[in-house]
Order: C-alpha cells, then structure tokens, then sequence
C-alpha cells in the first residue's frame, strides 16, 4: 500500500465566524474542529501529518501539538496554503491527503474511499471529495465529463450561471499523487475573483497535462463546510444526533435524545437512563446503571455504578462520584470525592472535599472552601451525618460516624462519634405573641 501523508489547512482568516478566535479552534460537541480532523486521521496511521497554520496562531499549534506544523505567511489562498506545507513533504513519494480545518466531520471509511481510488491506476493525479448538498450554496463545484471524469472546480464566485446550477460540490477533500503535486501547486495563479491561488485550480492543469482526475461522492452530513455560526450550528447538530445514536446503540437510554448533549468524549455505560435537558462538558465517564435525571449539567466527572444525579444537578470538574452516591436537586460538586452510598440530596455546595462511604449531607450545607484568596479541604468520615444548614468552614475535619446539629457553623474538627452543635441558646415566651398582636392592634385604632 502506497504510505499516505496528511495535510490540514488550518490558515485561512476566518473572517466568516466574525470572531477573535481562530476559525479551526471553534468547537464541535466539545472539541476544536481540527482536533476532530487530527483524531480522524490518527485512525489512518500517516506517515506524516501536517497542520498548515498561519504566522500568529500560536493558539491552533498549542491545540494540535504534537502534529507538525507549516507556517503560510500570508493567507493567499488554498493552493498557496498547501505549497506552504511542500517542504515538510520533502522526500515523500506516497500520496497526500489534504484536508480542510473546516470541514470536521469526514470519517475513516470515507477517507479509505479517497485512498483506493486514488490509488487505482499511477495516471490518477487527484481525487477529490464531491457531494451533493441540499443548498449548494457558495461551495465549489464539480465540472465532469459524460465518463465521469473530473474536468474543473469553478468556485462559486467565478462561476457562471450555468455552472453554479451544478448540484455536485467540492467538499475541499483530496487524494493527490506524490508524484505531481509539487509541479501541480507550482503551476497555479492567482487570476480570478478573490485574487487567491486556489488549490482547486490544479484539477484544470492536471487534466491539460492528461493526468486523470476522478471524484469519489460523499454524505452531505459529514462533509458540512463551517464557514460561520450557522454553519457551525449545522455541524453541532449532525454530531449530536451521530453521538446521541451511538450512545443509545451502546446500551444508554436516552428519554428525549434531542435534548441530550454530549461531548466528543462522553462515555456512558450500560443501561444508564438519562432524562431530558442533559448537558454533558469534557471528561464525563459514566458507569452502569446510572440515572442522571432531568437538567443536570456535568463536566469533568467520574460516575461510579448505581449512583443517582439530579434533577438538576450541577458536577463540576474533579466530582468523583462513587457507586450508589444519590445527588439530589440543586447540589453542586466541584474537586470533591463522594465515596460509596454516601448522600447528598437538596440545595448543598460541596467543593475541596472528601465525603467518607455512606456520610449524609442535609439540606443546604455548604463547604466554605475559599477565604478570598486560598482554597481549602473538607474531610468528612464515612457515615458521618450533617445536619441541615450547616457552614462547614474549611479547612475542617469531620470524623467517622460524627453528627453534626442542624444549623452549625463547624471551624473546629469535630471527632468520631462526637456530636457536635454550634447554635445559640432558644428562649421561648409563653403567650408572647398573642399580648404582641393585642398591643399593636388597640395601637392601630
Ligand atoms: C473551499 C473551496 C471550495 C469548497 C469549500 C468546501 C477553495 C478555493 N475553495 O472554499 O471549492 O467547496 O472549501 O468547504 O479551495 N485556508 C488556509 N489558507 C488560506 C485560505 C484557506 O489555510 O490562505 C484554510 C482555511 O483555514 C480553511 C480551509 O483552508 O480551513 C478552507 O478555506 P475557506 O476559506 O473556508 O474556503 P471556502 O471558501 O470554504
Ligand atoms: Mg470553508
């Protein structure tokens, strides 16, 4: 098999998104588009790959690091942006896959279709990606001959009436052969509406030097160019729905999957139930068995079997949630441990915090973990029981089996067993309301 080399094009401007942040590093179900490309073609194992990147986007290296990177000095275009990247590929004689940092969707299997054609005779110069979308709009499109064969792409802005009336586009996917892309980039120009060397240009020289050039068709849904933030929401979507029907395939229920969003890296166990308005961030793994009720937001989380979250429930990163561990509404966790079966059920801010097996938090206990300027640890033993409203004022110690009274404000560790109560004296004044209502009353008349 002939060895493959990747290139993506991560340079251009942007200027669509109308955004200070680079075009690739915008996200899709949680991930930066080119991450997606690098994830995607890591499957193919290339002998190269390269990120085409501009001068001041230190941002998009960070992010592809450690992919090698080709600085394009000045964004001229697409065919400029690949010659930018021909003397990282000195030396390499397989073929080269380029790829567009907008484009994030494309799978494996579409990219093997590109390979073996690609691959099918040494007269095969390039092959490029068409589909067919609903709204052809601004994409390229795909002149061929009555044998199929792939004359020209005219991109939108050159075209005339009659071409953009073509319904099969260029999806900025291609194959092209080691053995002439250097003297195909070489011989492009900058002649035309926009004033950039377009790399689609190279299929009219291909075909003039008869060199064949051939298109391999694609899904609409995974060759979705994101030029702005409508686009960006189209692409959003498909990846959704793909994840949500990979996740219920896997053994999760999903009441209302379109109301569940997951991250490129959420991994659901078996027969986990989730309700609808879930919103999954990064680093969510899940175990068997777990329900997530309704408008729960988690991010950063581990969920060990059995445990229950929500209804609105709020994990935040570093929640490591033991099996059996009930979270109940309106309870936020951040960088704390839940051990085995513990509890905690309504209205509580635990964060810093160990949380021993079995230990029941009441309603409305807070961790006061952060003076302003340090954050600081909670540590409470396992089947320790926290009255209602209590401040836990960290850094403080809980011990096994402790009961705190309801409404304390705890600074001092409190030892195992112990009870422990911070509350003031109550007085009670027998009839006293009664006299108070009668005074202001005859006071009113
Ligand atoms: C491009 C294609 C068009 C195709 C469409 C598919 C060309 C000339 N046009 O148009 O035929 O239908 O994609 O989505 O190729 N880039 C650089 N350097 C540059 C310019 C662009 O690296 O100087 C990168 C961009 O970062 C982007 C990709 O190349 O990731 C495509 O550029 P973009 O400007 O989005 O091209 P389109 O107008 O979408
Ligand atoms: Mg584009």
């Amino acid at each position: 098999m002939t060895a493959i080399a990747t290139v993506i094009l991560a340079a251009g401007a942007g200027s669509r998104m109308k955004s200070s942040k680079p075009k690739v590093l915008h996200e899709i179900a949680g991930r930066a588009m080119v991450s997606h490309l690098l994830g995607t073609v890591a499957d193919l194992a290339p002998e190269k790959s390269i990120v085409v990147v501009a001068p001041n986007m230190d941002d998009v290296r960070r992010e592809v690091s450690p992919a090698e990177t080709a600085v394009q000095e000045e964004a001229l275009g697409t065919g400029h942006a690949v010659a930018a990247a021909l003397p990282n590929l000195a030396g390499f004689s397989g073929d080269i896959l380029i790829l567009y940092g907008d484009t994030p969707l494309i799978t494996r299997q579409t990219l093997d279709k590109m390979i073996a054609a690609r691959g099918e005779d040494d007269k095969t110069a390039v092959v490029v990606l068409g589909f067919v979308p609903d709204d052809p709009a601004e994409y390229g499109r795909l002149v061929t001959s009555g044998d199929g064969e792939l004359q020209a792409i005219v991109e939108f802005a050159d075209a005339s009436t009659e071409i953009r009336a073509v319904n099969l586009c260029n999806s900025g996917v291609m194959a092209i052969n080691g053995a002439y892309i250097k003297d195909l980039i070489g011989a492009l120009d900058n002649k035309n509406s926009k004033g950039e060397f377009y790399l689609t240009d190279i299929i009219e020289i291909a075909v003039a030097q008869n060199l064949n050039c051939k298109v391999v068709v694609g899904d609409e849904e995974e060759l979705l160019g994101v030029n702005n933030r409508m686009q960006l929401a189209q692409a959003e979507k498909i990846a959704q729905t793909l994840w949500r029907q990979r996740a219920m395939m896997a053994g999760a229920t999903l009441i209302d999957p379109d109301s569940v969003f997951l991250c490129h890296d959420t991994s659901l166990g078996q027969d986990v139930v989730i309700e609808p308005n879930v919103f999954f961030g990064p680093a969510v793994t899940v175990g068997n068995n777990v329900r997530i009720k309704a408008n729960s937001h988690i991010e950063g989380t581990t969920l060990g079997d059995g445990a229950q979250i929500g209804p609105f429930a709020r994990l935040r990163p570093g929640a490591k949630i033991a099996e059996d561990v009930k979270i109940g509404n309106f309870v936020e966790v951040k960088k704390s441990t839940l051990e085995k079966g513990a509890k905690v059920s309504h209205l509580s801010y635990i964060g810093d915090a160990r949380v021993g097996a079995d230990a029941n938090i009441g309603a409305g206990t807070i961790t006061c973990n952060y003076d302003g300027y340090d954050k600081f640890k909670t540590d409470i033993g396992a089947g320790a029981f926290i009255g209602s409203n209590t401040s836990l004022v960290a850094p403080v110690k809980i011990g096994e089996g402790a009961i705190v009274g309801a409404g304390s404000t705890v600074t001092r560790s409190v030892e195992a067993n112990a009870l422990m109560v911070e509350r003031a004296d109550e007085t009670q004044k027998s009839g006293w309301a009664n006299r108070f209502r009668k005074l202001k009353t005859k006071l009113k008349k």
